[in-house]
């Protein structure tokens, strides 16, 4: 091939149906024996069991590895099983989840590990893991093949850049849907045949150790010889690059008030971010200039000082919040209704439970920022 294909065609799909049962075959061999020894690949038996893979997949969906790893452990030591994390309280599995960001993710979990345990059984195919709350296409395909073997497709960043890489593919699955339709269908033609879920499990790992996105590591590579871009030396080019999402700037101020050894949290409103959340009240208002003032007028009832405690950074999807945090002693009775916010669920606690409550990390940079 001279030229990078700008477009999937019936050639693309004739090339597929014949290298990749072979490099199926290659890669199973290579991940027998290079298979990172991840918590969640533990058997139970001769399967893998469900509940560890649904975990790890959710965990794993904004979240490295690495990361994932010993919040894994902890959370199969506290939820050991699907009816433990249906009995648990929502605020236990927020707790469990505290520092791995995307909330409603594990909001999903909980809600889903409700509704398995009322069915009595796991879901068995893509389709029906996809009925689930929290699981999208790439997620259900992974559950249902690495832990029932079913022949669903998978697609990802790792999987799209093996692709893109084998097949000179110069073109993403967010260009449109005949191009989404493309990577699908390859990833089907992969799915299709012996042991899914190896296979499956096999191309995650191969786009995760060895077909990185910077420098990937063709010697090393299972694929190598059925590779377009190893041939041509594309491999530092494939895939296209995409177009970066824009970060928002939010602005914005917390405040912690104090009130003897207590301070006020306010939970959240619904549809706002971090919605459920314990957090210090705060403003993110483009109008407001002076948040001191802005603080003395909802907190009448506080000391006029607000003393400056630094600013707090924060990144949630493609918005970045830049937070001043302000403390200050409130010196009313500390009656809820006198505080003036706008969130109806305030409450005062105790500083010493302050660390254990916040399950969320903006929460706690800012609590970071007035303990230092
Ligand atoms: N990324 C998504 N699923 C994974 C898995 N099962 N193992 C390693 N990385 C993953």
């Amino acid at each position: 091939m001279r030229v990078k294909r700008l477009l999937p065609n019936a050639s693309l799909f004739r090339e597929a149906a014949k290298i990749l049962p072979g490099a199926r075959l290659d890669l199973m061999r290579w991940f027998s024996s290079h298979a990172r020894n991840l918590p969640w690949r533990r058997k139970k038996g001769l399967r893998r069991d469900p509940y560890a893979v649904w975990v790890a997949e959710i965990m794993l969906q904004q979240t490295q590895v690495a990361t994932v790893v010993p919040y894994f452990e902890k959370w199969m030591k506290t939820f050991p099983d699907v009816a433990a994390l249906a009995r648990a309280s929502e605020s236990e599995v927020m707790r469990a989840w505290a520092g791995l960001g995307y909330y409603s993710r594990a909001r999903n979990l909980h809600r889903a590990a409700g509704l398995i345990a009322e069915q009595g059984s796991y879901p068995a195919t893509a389709l029906a893991w996809q009925a689930l709350p929290g699981i999208g296409p790439y997620t259900a395909g992974a559950i249902a093949s690495l832990a029932f073997d079913a022949p669903a497709p998978i697609l990802d960043g790792n999987v799209v850049r093996v692709f893109s890489r084998v097949f000179a593919l110069n073109f993403l699955p967010e260009n449109g849907r005949e191009q989404r339709e493309a990577y699908w269908k390859l990833s089907g033609i992969w799915a299709a045949g012996k042991h899914p879920g190896n296979a499956n499990e096999g191309l995650m790992e191969l786009g995760a150790v060895v077909c990185k996105p910077a420098v990937p590591l063709c010697g090393a590579c299972p694929l190598q010889s059925a590779c377009v871009a190893r041939k041509r030396n594309w491999q530092e080019t494939l895939p296209p690059v995409k177009q970066r999402q824009k970060v928002e700037i939010v602005t914005g101020a917390a405040i912690v008030l104090k009130n003897r050894n207590r301070v006020l949290l306010e939970t959240r409103p619904q549809n706002s971010f971090l919605a459920g959340h314990q957090l210090f009240p705060m403003f993110l208002d483009k109008k407001v200039r002076d948040w001191r003032k802005a603080f003395a007028k909802r907190f009448p009832e506080c000391v006029k000082e607000q003393v400056g405690s630094g600013t707090v950074k924060h990144s949630i999807m493609s918005k970045r919040y830049v937070l001043e945090v302000f403390l200050t002693t409130f010196i009313g009775r500390s009656s809820l209704k006198n505080t003036g916010t706008e969130s109806p669920k305030s409450t005062w606690v105790s500083q010493d439970r302050v660390d254990e409550i916040l399950t969320n990390s903006l929460a706690r940079k800012i609590w970071k920022a007035v303990k230092d």
